[in-house]
């Protein structure tokens, strides 16, 4: 496995990761599926200032088809965290895998990337903000060195469920005063 920048020719694989969670699941935030053209615009976002890998696999019947026709295992990705410029320095990811790739350390690959990238482009933190029943995610989080900063209370809503959402945090170890 490794990790590359996206490309827009991976649109197609990158809906079709996201979308089963917009539908089915609690994780995603979004309530409507992306369309293929949704997807393009996000990669075009995601192409300058701020940045989205995937992880391509070697084994073809695993995944989705992506740029060049590779197998696309899963995307992280780091976009602006408010809007005002004093937050700048701060970015918000997020990190989905494809529901037959799970368990493999691909998640665990793209975020220990995505920290180290957002570091090179000069990201002073990284902020997670995961439903708090998604032991996974937090798990994940966890083990990449992220740590628990809060929790908001039945902030969300989806499938007729109030949902909560734990808040956490990766500061650059080296950049700390
Ligand atoms: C959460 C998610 C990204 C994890 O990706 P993954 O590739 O399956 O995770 P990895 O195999 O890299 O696991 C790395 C570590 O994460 C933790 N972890 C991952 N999945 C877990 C699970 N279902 N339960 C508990 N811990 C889990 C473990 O600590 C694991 O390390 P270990 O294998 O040494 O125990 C994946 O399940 C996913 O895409 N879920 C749906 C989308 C989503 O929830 N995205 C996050 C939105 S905030």
């Amino acid at each position: 496995m490794r990790t590359r920048l996206v490309e827009v020719d991976d649109a197609r694989a990158l809906m079709n990761i996201l979308n089963p969670e917009v539908i089915e699941a609690s994780v995603s935030f979004d309530l409507v599926p992306k369309s293929l053209e949704e997807q393009r615009d996000w990669i075009l976002e995601h192409q300058s200032t701020h940045l989205c890998l995937v992880a391509v696999g070697t084994d073809d019947d695993v995944g989705e088809r992506g740029a060049r026709d590779e197998p696309v295992l899963g995307f992280a990705s780091f976009s602006p965290f408010r809007e005002r410029p004093a937050y700048a320095t701060t970015v918000e990811n997020s990190v989905y895998v494809h529901r037959g790739a799970r368990g493999l350390g691909v998640g665990e690959r793209l975020l220990n990337d995505l920290i180290a990238s957002a570091k090179e482009s000069g990201f002073h933190s990284l902020i997670a903000r995961i439903v708090g029943e998604n032991t996974g995610s937090i798990r994940l989080h966890e083990k990449c060195g992220f740590t628990l900063v809060g929790t908001e209370i039945e902030v969300g809503r989806k499938h007729g469920r109030w949902l909560d959402v734990v808040e956490y945090q990766y500061v650059m170890p080296d950049l700390r005063p």
